[in-house]
C-alpha cells in the first residue's frame, strides 16, 4: 500500500497504540448551521467514517469512538431516533469496506437494550469482522464506564461463585480481562472535540495513563488535519507512568 499522506509532522513508528473520541459538537454545529440537530450527526457520521479509514491506513492499533452513551437516552425522542437510524444505516453501508480492511470491529456498551434492528446489525458486524487482524475499532454504543466496571465486578464475582477463583487471586489483569476492550492495550490518546474537557463516563479504566487533546473544533469540523495535529501533540508530550524522570 502507497505511504498515507500526513497533514502533520507526526512519526509513525511512535503512533499511539490505542486512540479514543469524544465526539463531541453535532448539534453546536447544526445550530450554527441553523439544520436540525439531526443533521449534526449525520455530518458527524461523515467525519467518523474518515476518521476510522485513516486511522486504519497510517496503522493504528484500537480507535474506540464514543456514539452513544447511556445517558443520551434521556434527548428527545426524535434525536434518540435519528442516532438509532444512522447508527444503522452506518453498519449497513460501512460493512463491506471495513471488512475489507480487516478492521475488528467490538460494540463497547450493553447491547440487550437496544432496537432489535440495531441489536442485529451490531451482533453480525461483531461475528463477521471477529477475526480480523487489522484496526480493532471500538464503537460505544449504550456505554457507560462506571457500568462496564460494575459488569466486570460481577464477572469476577460470578467465578468466585464457581469456585473457579479466590477474590485473593484478583488481580489488574484478570479484571482488565472482563472489560469490553479485554486483549487490547490502554488508551494512549483521548481526544474530545468542541472545547469541552470532560471524559462523560467514557473508559475510565482504560484511560488510567491516558494524554487528552482537548482541540477547539466541532465535531463534523474535525478532519485529518487536526487528527494528525492531535497525533502530533501526543508525540510531543512527556509521558511518565509516575516514574521520575532520569
Ligand atoms: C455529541 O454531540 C455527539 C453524540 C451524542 C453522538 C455522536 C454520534 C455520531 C457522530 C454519529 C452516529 C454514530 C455512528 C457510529 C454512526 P452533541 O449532540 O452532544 O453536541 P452538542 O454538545 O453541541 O449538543
Amino acid at each position: 500500500m502507497s505511504t498515507p499522506t500526513l497533514y502533520a509532522p507526526i512519526d509513525l513508528q511512535r503512533l499511539p497504540k490505542h486512540v479514543g473520541i469524544i465526539m463531541d459538537g453535532n448539534g453546536r454545529w447544526a445550530k450554527q448551521n441553523k439544520l436540525k440537530v439531526a443533521m449534526g450527526h449525520r455530518a458527524g457520521t461523515e467525519a467518523l467514517r474518515e476518521i476510522i479509514r485513516n486511522s486504519s491506513d497510517i496503522g493504528i492499533q484500537a480507535l474506540s469512538l464514543y456514539a452513544f452513551s447511556t445517558e443520551n437516552w434521556n434527548r428527545s425522542q426524535a434525536e434518540v431516533e435519528a442516532l438509532m437510524q444512522l447508527i444503522l444505516d452506518f453498519f449497513h453501508s460501512e460493512i463491506d469496506e471495513l471488512d475489507e480492511k480487516n478492521v475488528r470491529i467490538t460494540i463497547l456498551g450493553d447491547k440487550s437494550a437496544l432496537p432489535e434492528k440495531q441489536r442485529e446489525a451490531l451482533i453480525q458486524a461483531e461475528e463477521r469482522t471477529g477475526k480480523n487482524t487489522g484496526l480493532k475499532l471500538n464503537i460505544a454504543i449504550n456505554y457507560g464506564g462506571r457500568a462496564e466496571l460494575v459488569r466486570a465486578a460481577q464477572l469476577l464475582a460470578q467465578d468466585v461463585k464457581a469456585g473457579a477463583l479466590s477474590p485473593e487471586a484478583f488481580t489488574e489483569e484478570l479484571f482488565a480481562d472482563r472489560l469490553y476492550t479485554a486483549g487490547m492495550p490502554d488508551v494512549d490518546l483521548m481526544i474530545r472535540t468542541s472545547g469541552e474537557m470532560r471524559l462523560s463516563n467514557f473508559m475510565l479504566w482504560q484511560c488510567s495513563y491516558a494524554e487528552f487533546v482537548f482541540p477547539t473544533v466541532l465535531w463534523p469540523d474535525f478532519d485529518l488535519r487536526q487528527y494528525h495535529q492531535c497525533i502530533a501533540e501526543f508525540q510531543g508530550r512527556k509521558r511518565r507512568f509516575g516514574k521520575r524522570e532520569e
